[in-house]
């Protein structure tokens, strides 16, 4: 595969682009999900293949219907827009479902190997990439899908960054369309994680040493959160082009809303979501 690539200069887009960077190549797909499966679903192993990899999307999709309540969704009729999409681990579940998906990624390698995972594990005529070249838009049109869709992506964006894309999925999301979008929020350990993801991304600036840093487990998952969001800070930005607006969220933790839009947004405790992740599930109005 080879190719001269576009990198980003920015901290936030470096494990990604490090991680994109060994995935073009020549490796075949079940040494790139060796390589840099992790980056995706944080498992790690020398037994991993591309099917068990796909497999992995496959279920959390399946759960992720269930827990956001969108088995009444018309997956079939459907254009879906999935920010982040990687390599694909859950872009072929979405084209075995939709009647077509666009996959849009940070890194343009990782959506070479998207196409590959889709020709082989799901429906390849179904699916369109969009590089999102600069992190925080798309070149997408107004209106142009049913529904838009991202998971564990928009923590790894720089705050405003996050918040530009959550505003281009709603853009690019026709009226009466859904976004469903995945967030992280302030948990303890965040007292101590913050820092240290800001130290981390200054490192990985470094001359030399910063680009080899980005590509280390450890540094990567130090670095590579970069935001928190509280529904509030989100909602305040968007509540007025969205109707039906909910926030699923764990069970274990409270969350609540400014009492101010309490009456509109209807906040939804879940089992098996993670306590440090909440969901927006919204109407595009
Ligand atoms: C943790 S992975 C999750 C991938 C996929 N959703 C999954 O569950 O397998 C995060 C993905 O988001 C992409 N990403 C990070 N920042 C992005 C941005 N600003 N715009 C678009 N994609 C981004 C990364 O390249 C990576 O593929």
């Amino acid at each position: 595969m080879r190719s001269r690539r576009a990198i980003s200069l920015r901290a936030h887009h470096l494990p990604w682009n490090s991680a994109g960077n060994l995935a073009d190549n020549d490796l075949t797909a079940d040494d790139v999900v060796r390589e840099t499966g992790w980056v995706f679903n944080n498992e790690t192993g020398d037994e991993l293949t591309l099917k068990a990899f796909v497999e992995t999307g496959d279920k959390e999709v399946q759960r992720y219907i269930r827990l956001l309540q969108l088995e009444s969704f018309q997956f079939a009729n459907s254009t879906l827009l999935e920010i982040g999409s990687g390599i694909g681990r859950m872009t072929s579940s979405f084209t075995n479902r939709c009647k077509s998906v666009i996959a849009a990624d940070v890194d343009s390698a990782f959506l070479e190997r998207c196409r590959q995972t889709v020709a082989k594990y799901g429906r390849i005529e179904r699916l369109g990439t969009l590089h999102v070249a600069n992190g925080k838009s798309l070149s997408i049109g107004d209106d142009s899908v049913d529904m838009t869709f991202s998971y564990i992506t928009l923590q790894h964006c720089q705050p405003q960054d996050a918040l530009n894309l959550v505003g281009e999925a709603i853009r690019a999301t026709r009226s009466g369309g859904l976004v469903v979008l995945n967030f992280r929020t302030w948990v303890a350990s965040d007292i101590v994680l913050v820092p240290l993801g800001v130290a981390v991304r200054r490192l990985w600036k470094l001359p030399l040493i910063g680009r080899r840093l980005a590509r280390w487990r450890w540094s990567t998952r130090l670095g590579w959160q970069a935001n928190r969001l509280k529904p509030d800070t989100v909602l305040q930005n968007f509540e007025s082009k969205l109707v039906d607006i909910k926030i699923f969220h764990s069970v274990k933790r409270q969350m609540s809303v400014a009492a101010s839009r309490a009456e509109r947004v209807k906040t939804v405790p879940t089992n098996r979501i993670n306590p440090s992740h909440w969901w927006l599930v919204a109407q595009v109005s």
